[in-house]
């Protein structure tokens, strides 16, 4: 059959040809190529994309090493029911995955995306504790399948018509140090979090019940909220004083992107199960269930599985993309690019009334617009326009929050000095703009 339609036609017609759910978004940019942290649009255009396709390329789009790892296995084998017929790649993962992870994080369940990595870590934590309830956190994006759209409260918008959700979910609140209502002290924020949780044992659920807390260790879609840390390290003693597991949906947050391999490690809380995906593969659809052996050999054999899960291309890329990590020692360069950055937006911060808040962890950075003088009212309209402002000049960011009131960067880990003070250039061109 022949291509009779040019690239232009089609995003001419894409309102027509799309679902309004998916083509509604911003900026629907029509892009040609890409190259390390560079889109290239069919107008010749050049754009830093400071989104890495929402926190997945962290090795910078079609790295070499990348492609040439996934074209070399696509030659081999492109596709296997992992279970039917196993691969290389994907046994040279379970052997690589653990020295990345956090300690005892060693048996994989293999999926394509974080909805079904989220998925399976609710299914694991409710088949080995025989126990229904799970807890959630309010601000929480764990993905769009049933499972995990039941454990989402970012905005009601994403759960509107979808009743009923999979029961016996409840929210916490989440420590969201700028919107604390008792003050933004950490040692506050935390307990006012923890108060939500004992109001869910005393009124809805007893811990006994209780399968699993799900938690992001820093929220994404939800505005880049970084929590306290003992805020985490409080989750896990309560999880262990009650038999509860603790699932981190690292999914947005893995594979260097905080300034450490996982934001887990960071805070020094090491969880029960892990859902990882996004940079696992930097591009190529790959997401894993990941736990402990004595926890993850009681899901027994059946019990769940996949056709496409571990795909051999997505294995090959995602080993190459972890040898370029540590070769190319990204989450360091993460780390001091990721301070540069903040340093920056925190300084123009003080010029800009309506910079409520710049916060964040290694190059997953936010700020959080309010209307000036105001209590902190979220102000969408501003993120809307300083977004625009900066694709203009050639920036690509992304909107997070509930009201969309918050601009968040996440570009790819091997950004450079000269490329974060291009960024901010255009950031504080752009804010003198509005
Ligand atoms: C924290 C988190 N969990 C889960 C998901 C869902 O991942 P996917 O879109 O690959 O299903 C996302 C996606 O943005 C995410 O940020």
């Amino acid at each position: 059959m022949q291509r009779q339609n040019t690239f232009s036609d089609l995003v001419q017609r894409v309102q027509e040809t799309l679902a309004p759910s998916l083509a509604e978004d911003w900026p629907l940019l029509p892009v040609e190529r890409a190259e390390g942290i560079f889109l290239y649009t069919p107008d010749g255009r050049e754009i830093m994309d400071f989104t890495s396709g929402i926190a997945v390329t962290n090795v910078g789009h079609n790295h070499p090493r990348v492609v040439a790892a996934a074209q070399e296995q696509m030659e081999k084998l492109c596709h296997s029911a992992v279970g039917v017929v196993l691969h290389e790649p994907l046994m040279q993962l379970t052997q690589t995955l653990p020295k990345v992870l956090p300690e005892n994080m060693d048996m994989f369940f293999f999926g394509n995306s974080g909805t079904e990595a989220v998925e399976g870590a609710i299914k694991l934590a409710r088949y080995i504790t025989r126990r229904p309830v799970i807890v959630a956190f309010e601000g929480s994006f764990h993905g769009r399948t049933y499972g995990t759209a039941s454990v989402t409260s970012v905005k009601s918008k994403y759960r509107l018509h979808y009743e009923p959700f999979v029961p016996s979910v409840y929210f916490a609140d989440f420590a969201y140090p700028y919107r604390c209502p008792l003050g933004e002290d950490p040692d506050t924020v935390t307990d006012w979090s923890l108060a939500s949780l004992q109001k869910i044992f005393d009124r809805f659920a007893q811990p006994s019940e209780i399968a699993a807390f799900l938690v992001e260790p820093i929220q994404g879609e939800g505005g880049y909220i970084v929590p306290p840390p003992d805020w985490l390290k409080s989750l896990r003693r309560i999880c262990d004083e009650h038999g509860i597991l603790l699932i981190f949906d690292e999914v947005q947050t893995g594979f260097g992107r905080t300034g450490s391999m996982f934001a887990c490690q960071s805070f020094s809380v090491t969880p029960d199960i892990m859902a990882i995906a996004k940079g696992i593969a930097n591009g190529f659809p790959l997401s894993a269930t990941v736990a402990n052996r004595e926890l993850m050999s009681q899901w027994q054999a059946g019990s769940h599985g996949t056709t496409y899960g571990g795909n051999p291309i997505a294995c090959a890329a995602s080993l190459a993309t972890l040898e370029v990590l540590e070769e190319e020692n990204l989450v360091e360069n993460c780390k001091r690019m990721g301070k540069l950055f903040l340093d920056g937006l925190s300084s123009l911060r003080d010029q800009y009334p309506f910079i409520g808040e710049v916060r964040g962890m290694g190059l997953m950075v936010a700020m959080e617009l309010i209307v000036p003088e105001s209590e902190k009212i979220p102000n969408p309209r501003a993120v809307a326009d300083l977004l625009e402002a900066c694709l203009e000049r050639g920036l690509l960011g992304y909107m997070a929050g509930l009201h969309g009131h918050v601009i968040r960067f996440m570009p790819p880990l091997i950004v450079t000095e000269g490329q974060i003070t291009q960024a901010l250039e255009i950031i504080s061109n752009s804010l003198s703009e509005l």
